[in-house]
């Protein structure tokens, strides 16, 4: 049996649109567009590629876009003047920094230094706090992505087996809190996990976000599990000196056991920026007074 295919992209077009929607009544409530600054250090292709996407979705969902390009030899003082300066400024309602930072720069300093009202991106031990103790703040936008399509999928995740491979701040964390409490029984496997393909395959949910190219296998997956895979690997594709992207997921062999499963590219990938306008949406909201129903987006 193959799997059913997991559209990620069509999903986040969906929520794109749903966000750009509710645009013009904030609009008209608040007197201004919702506002999300980013902030760009250095010249990481991929990053780069990143904040452009960025700056383009945000203006097709009709919120403002302030974009901040700085050097790859900026001081910590100088990315930490300009992140006080975002937080005082009524016009943004979303900061995020992007990651990662040069190596002059202390990431954890510069993301403990953005007003916790405006992290949009949930990395401030405020909003990590938050999440893990079940208060409203701001959830990082892959895994609040790969619960949202998890739950199109599956409805109630209730009592499922999750198994989480990877234990990164950005994703394997909080997906892992996510997934506890939408009733999950909750495994957070890793690189040193012993008998990795035995824990793997207990679950009825699999979000493999660890890194490697193809590590997950056929085998390692039960029958008619749900597979979400948030790898993003560069490799050298058929043709000598082209490349292509893979997930952490050897998706041809996944898909012929896996129930539904999540390609890459077009997979999680489309959901980060969706998901992160949906928080800008809603920190716009919580910060100008206007009331939002969470159960909107
Ligand atoms: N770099 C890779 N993913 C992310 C993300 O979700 N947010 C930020 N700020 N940087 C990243």
């Amino acid at each position: 049996m193959t799997a059913d295919i997991i559209d990620g992209k069509a999903f986040a077009a969906n929520l794109r649109a749903k966000v750009a929607a509710m645009v013009p009544a904030f609009r008209e409530k608040a007197g201004r567009a919702p506002g999300l600054a980013v902030v760009l250090v250095g010249e990481d292709p991929a990053s780069q590629v990143y904040v452009r996407n960025k700056h383009k979705t945000t203006v097709e969902a009709g919120m403002e876009s302030f974009e901040h390009r700085l050097p790859a030899d900026t001081t910590q003082d100088a990315l930490t003047a300009l992140v006080e300066q975002l937080n005082a400024d009524p016009a943004v309602d979303g900061i995020l920094v992007q990651l990662p930072l040069p190596k002059q720069i202390d990431e954890s300093a510069v993301l403990a230094t953005i007003d916790p009202d405006k992290d949009v991106d949930g990395f401030h031990v405020v909003n990590v706090g938050r999440l893990s103790t079940g208060m409203h703040g701001y959830v990082p936008c892959t895994p609040l992505g790969c619960v949202m399509l998890l739950k199109d999928r599956l409805g109630d995740l209730s009592g499922k087996d999750a198994v989480v491979i990877g234990r990164s701040n950005i994703v394997g964390k909080p997906m892992a809190q996510l997934l506890l409490a939408e009733n999950c029984t909750v495994t957070v496997a890793h690189s040193r996990t012993a008998h990795l393909p035995e824990v793997v395959r207990r679950a009825d949910i699999v979000v493999a976000a660890v890194g490697r190219p193809e590590m997950v296998k056929a085998d390692w997956i039960k029958p008619g599990a749900t597979v979400i895979d948030v790898g993003i690997n560069r490799v050298p594709g058929a043709e000598p000196g082209k490349t292509k992207l893979v997930g952490d997921v050897d998706f041809a062999e996944a898909v012929e056991v896996a129930g539904a499963i999540t390609p890459v590219p077009g997979g999680v990938g489309p959901m980060t920026i969706a998901v992160l306008l949906r928080n800008t949406l809603v920190a716009a909201h919580r910060l100008a007074d206007v009331p939002y129903d969470e159960k909107a987006i």
